[in-house]
Formats: structure tokens, C-alpha cells, sequence
């Protein structure tokens, strides 16, 4: 399998294009690659200047000349919900929060009249065979020509079409790039509005691909089209799928990473680090190495027991804890996982021209649309074969997004509505197992671990504030709360995380790993595979296209912590010794780090 895809690289030699490309040639963009400003002033600074041209922009908005409008039910359900304080201070409805437009640069997905607006509940549903979402890299050759054609459709169809390839991308970057406002009805600052780091990730993006495949479905008149899926959870699928790089298919994109477009993708995203001895060695292959990384991270991402940490967090713009403090919003393992790291892999976040590595331009790339529907099918596992619950949250269920069908009605849905793939007409077709189920992490071997060895840091029950440096790693032991390990092992223990809480710039990309009960010094032992490996936070930038103008973003992240601490015989232990290894994390601020019991 993994030598097949060494051979890969010579079945994607250029031939003469019978298509127009919609991308720019390739040559264009060598040696005109911005280096995205660093530091974490870039978005600030921006903001500024863009402050004016979003108010002109409002005003016009809420003068009733246009723009799309979400809406979400937090003020209703909550009025009933036992979590009403949580959302309640910044109840988001209809009217307050709209599109922005920025005159002269970016344009709003659609406009459209609130009264023309359908209840995705009130269409019929579809009959007979379902849509098909196959895994891309076993697509015939029917299916390939297929989807060529309906893409290439949507991609001729003029822009103001809001079944365009360009209004269609356009909602994701208005989605994720400071173009909804959310102003509190009762007053109070605007916030911007985002569908990451929280729980109304995974079905926004179920709902938004579900739409593009209606459109390119009946663009070809096949009711039956599915949406392929880039299977990068399994070998022969860790390289971006073939069809999408074929330079004569509308299925093709240039701004990706030259590097990596036919590499053995590494979901762990090791970086060409100046400190190589944080990897541990591989004896194996390489690309053994790689896959049972790969595998071993898309392990940790669903042996998660909670909704919330596969999820993420309540969509509201600030929860408030039970003291009325603002806390983070909290991004869930689905979206933080294998997930961003694809988007990395084919867009080096420092490169300006490669459409992947920032959401506001990722939905350009064709190839977007499949990770997503990868993603998608993550959801689909985790919540059926998985037996993972719905998050219990009502104002989830009520929260609704506006898409434009295949007919240009705006359809409003939501959550409720996309719970189920069936009630929604389409299916996985998988083949063979999940290869990753039986990859749970074992402890590293090596690792000195006599009591002299562990650290001597204080042990605090909640560390704040470290501005995290690249190659410089941060040490600290966490008191666990009492309940989660005393009672001597017996009985089943209370799932918990260790919570981190973290202040990032939305244009920088992030990541750093973290590691549970590895002495210093010994770190370099330590990768995705062994038990010790809590996992990694990464973060995908936004806005690079927008100039800027998103303040900075303030989120949480929590690392499973009961396998983990069942496989190190650590259940017992009052204090754990936690390692943050930054790999592309300066002046990421951790505001917090501390264990709950979830
Ligand atoms: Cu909205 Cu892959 O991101």
C-alpha cells in the first residue's frame, strides 16, 4: 500500500489541459509568495484599519440593503434551559447578526429576502437511493468524470449565481473571517461570529457540504452524486486523493504546497524543527512511522468519551462560568485533529498563496470539500459505530444557518435537522475496517521514571499565564481533584481532561503538543504513539484575505486524560507532570492549564 503511493508522483505528470483552469498558472506564484506578517500584532493592527470600512458596511446591512443572516434560538431555549446563564449574554438572533461585506474586496455569499426564506424541515425529504459518498482515492472512472463535469459547471456559472464555485467558497471564509457580527440585543460590545472552535463546528460544516453537493448534484441532473471523501484515515488514503491533481480537471487547484501535494501526509505535522531531537527515533520505514502516527493521533481523536471534547464547546461568543467570568470557547477533538492538520499539510500557513492553510481562503480548494466530507464521516462514526452521544446542549439542537439550495431558495436549517445522515438522503460507502481502532497509544519504553527523575516543579491545581516560546518547553505538575483518584483505583473513575486555555492570534498557525508524566529531558522519547502523548492543539489561521481585523481569540482545549492515565498506571496519582512542547506556538499565550473532571 505505502509503496504505491512512493510511485504516485509519476502518474500526475502534466498533460496538455483540455479544460480552462481556474486557478492561476503555476509559475505565477513562484517567488511572489508574501511572507505572512509574524507576531502577533498582524491582526491588530489590521483591525484598526478596517474598522471604519466594516461600519459603512454595517449601517448598510441593517438599513435593510442586504446581506445573510443566521440565526440561532439561544434566547428562546435558554429562557427554559437549565444553562441560561451561560449563553445569555450575548443572545444572537436574526436581526443582529448580518454578512459584512467589505466594499471593494470581499462580497457576501448572498442576499436574499427574509421572506423568502424556507424551513428546511417543511421541504419534503429525499426518496429513492441515496447519495453515495465514496472514498476519493477509489473513485472510477465514471465517478471522476462525473464530478469533473458538475464542478466544472459550478465553476461557469456566473459569480452573482449564489450556486456559484465563488459564492459557494465565499460562505465559508464570511463564515470564518469576521464577516458576521454578532451585536448583543440588549447592548453591549459586537463580537464576530465563527463556526470553529466550538460544537456548532461539525454541523455547520455537515449542513454547508450538504448544500454544495445538493447543487452539484442536480447540476448534472444525478440525484445520486455524493461528495467524495478524502480518506486520510486509512494508508492507501494518507496522500491527497489524484483526482484533484489532474492540472485539466476543474477538480484541480495551484496554490498548494508544491512540498507536500504528493507526500505521505503526517497528521502530527512535524515540523522541519531546528530541535529535531523532540521526535523520537524510527526504526522502521519512515512512512511506517508516519502512518502508525497518523493512526495513533486519529485514535486519540475519537476514543474521546465526552460530546464535549469530541464537539467542542457552547457556540456562544462568551460563556460565562458560574462567577459571571467570561470563559473560553472550547474547540472539540474533531475539529483540532486530523481535520486542521489536512488543511496545513497542503497550505503552508506561511505562504499567502496556498488556498488551505488559512479558512478564509481553504474553501477555494476543491480539495476542502472532501476533507470535509472526511470529517463529516468522522461525526457519522464517532456518533453510531462509537456509540458518542449528541451534545445535550437544546440551544445546540435549535441553533439554524441559511443555505441556498440547488433551486436558489434559502433554506433555513437547523442542528436538529442534520443529526441523521439517512433523514438527510446519503451515505458512506465504507470498505474494511477502521485501521486506526486498534491503535491506542502504549506508554513509551525507556523513560526513566524513578520519583527522582519526575520534575520538582510546584504542584499548583491551576497554572496561569506562560507566553509560550517555539523550542522551549514548559513544565508544570497539576494537583488532579481529589475525586478523580482517590478511593484507591476501585470502581469506575469519572472521566477527565487536563483543560488548557489558550490566547492565540486568528492569523497564526498553531500548534503544540502535550505530554503527561515524562521527566525532563526525555521528551524526545515521546511521539503520537506512545500513551504519554496527550495529543496536540492546533489551530488553522483565518483572515489573511479579509487584511486582518479579527481581535485576538481566546479558546480552550481538553486532553483526554482516562486511557491515558489507565495505560501509564498513573489512576492513583494525586499530581500529574505536564509538558507543553510548542512546535509552532510563539508568544501563544496559556492563560490556564488545570485538570476537570468532565
Ligand atoms: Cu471551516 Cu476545515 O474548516
Amino acid at each position: 500500500m505505502l509503496s504505491s503511493t512512493a510511485g504516485y508522483v509519476s502518474m500526475v505528470a502534466a498533460s496538455a489541459c483540455l479544460l480552462p483552469l481556474g486557478s492561476k498558472p503555476a509559475g505565477a506564484r513562484s517567488g511572489s509568495g508574501r511572507k505572512h506578517r509574524r507576531g502577533r500584532l498582524s491582526c491588530k493592527a489590521a483591525a484598526d484599519g478596517d474598522a471604519k470600512r466594516l461600519e459603512v458596511d454595517r449601517r448598510r446591512v441593517l438599513l435593510g440593503l442586504g446581506g445573510v443572516a443566521v440565526t440561532t434560538n439561544f434566547g428562546l431555549s435558554l429562557a427554559q434551559g437549565a444553562d441560561a446563564s451561560q449563553c445569555a449574554a450575548v443572545p444572537i438572533t436574526a436581526e443582529v447578526l448580518q454578512c459584512v461585506s467589505v466594499p471593494g474586496g470581499f462580497r457576501c455569499p448572498g442576499l436574499y429576502n427574509p421572506s423568502d426564506v424556507v424551513d428546511f424541515s417543511t421541504l419534503p425529504r429525499p426518496r429513492g437511493p441515496p447519495r453515495v459518498r465514496k472514498a476519493a482515492h477509489l473513485l472510477d472512472e465514471a465517478d471522476v468524470k462525473r464530478y469533473e463535469e458538475t464542478l466544472g459547471r459550478m465553476k461557469a456559472l456566473p459569480d452573482d449565481d449564489p450556486r456559484s464555485f465563488k459564492r459557494q467558497s465565499a460562505i465559508h471564509e464570511a463564515y470564518c473571517a469576521s464577516h458576521y457580527k454578532v451585536v448583543p440585543a440588549g447592548g453591549g460590545p459586537e463580537t464576530v461570529s465563527d463556526v470553529h472552535y466550538s460544537s456548532i463546528f461539525a454541523p455547520w460544516h455537515r449542513m454547508y457540504i450538504y448544500f454544495f453537493e445538493g447543487i452539484l448534484g442536480d447540476l448534472v441532473g444525478d440525484p445520486t452524486f455524493g461528495l467524495p471523501y478524502w480518506n486520510w484515515d486509512t494508508p492507501a488514503g494518507m496522500v491527497m486523493p489524484a483526482i484533484f491533481d489532474n492540472k485539466c480537471s476543474p477538480l484541480y487547484n495551484s496554490r498548494r504546497n508544491p512540498a507536500r501535494v504528493h507526500g505521505f501526509i503526517d497528521l502530527n505535522l512535524g515540523q522541519p524543527k531546528p530541535d529535531k531531537a523532540q521526535k523520537p527515533k524510527c526504526t522502521d520505514d519512515e512512512l511506517i512511522c508516519r502512518m502508525e502516527d497518523n493512526l495513533a493521533i486519529l485514535y486519540r481523536q475519537m476514543a474521546v468519551s465526552t460530546p464535549k471534547e469530541f464537539y467542542g464547546g457552547k457556540f456562544c461568543s462568551a460563556e460565562l462560568d458560574d462567577k459571571g467570568k467570561q470563559q473560553h470557547k472550547v474547540t472539540g477533538s474533531l475539529e483540532a485533529g486530523a481535520h486542521t492538520a489536512a488543511h496545513i499539510w497542503l497550505g503552508d500557513p506561511e505562504q499567502a498563496n496556498q488556498d488551505m492553510g488559512d479558512l478564509s481562503t481553504a474553501a477555494r480548494d476543491p480539495v476542502f470539500y472532501s476533507n470535509h466530507s472526511n470529517v463529516d464521516r468522522m461525526w457519522h462514526v464517532w456518533s453510531t459505530k462509537l456509540g458518542g452521544p449528541l451534545l445535550p446542549y437544546q440551544e445546540w439542537l435549535d441553533t439554524s444557518f441559511v443555505f441556498y439550495d440547488a433551486d436558489k431558495r434559502p433554506v433555513r436549517t437547523k442542528v436538529s435537522d442534520v443529526l441523521d445522515i439517512g433523514k438527510l438522503g446519503y451515505t458512506y460507502e465504507e470498505h474494511g475496517e477502521l485501521p486506526w481502532l486498534g491503535k491506542r497509544p502504549k506508554p513509551a519504553t525507556g523513560i526513566d521514571r524513578r520519583p527522582g527523575k519526575r520534575s520538582a516543579n510546584k504542584v499548583t491545581s491551576s497554572y496561569t499565564t506562560v507566553t509560550l516560546r517555539n523550542d522551549e518547553n514548559v513544565y508544570m505538575t497539576v494537583a488532579r481533584p481529589e475525586k478523580a483518584w482517590a478511593g484507591g483505583g476501585s470502581g469506575k473513575k469519572a472521566p477527565e481532561a487536563l483543560v488548557v486555555d489558550i490566547t492565540l492570534d486568528p492569523c497564526e498557525y498553531v500548534k503544540f503538543d502535550v505530554l503527561v508524566n515524562v521527566p525532563k529531558g526525555q521528551e524526545y522519547k515521546v511521539g503520537p504513539r506512545n500513551a504519554e502523548f496527550a495529543g496536540s492543539f492546533t489551530h488553522v489561521p483565518h483572515g489573511r484575505s479579509f487584511g486582518g481585523g479579527m481581535a485576538m481569540i481566546q479558546v480552550s482545549y481538553q486532553f483526554a486524560l482516562r486511557e491515558l492515565l489507565e495505560d501509564l498506571k498513573s489512576g492513583d496519582d494525586g499530581q500529574l507532570d505536564i509538558t507543553i512542547v510548542p512546535v509552532n506556538a510563539d508568544e501563544v499565550v496559556i492563560d490556564d492549564a488545570r485538570i476537570e473532571l468532565l
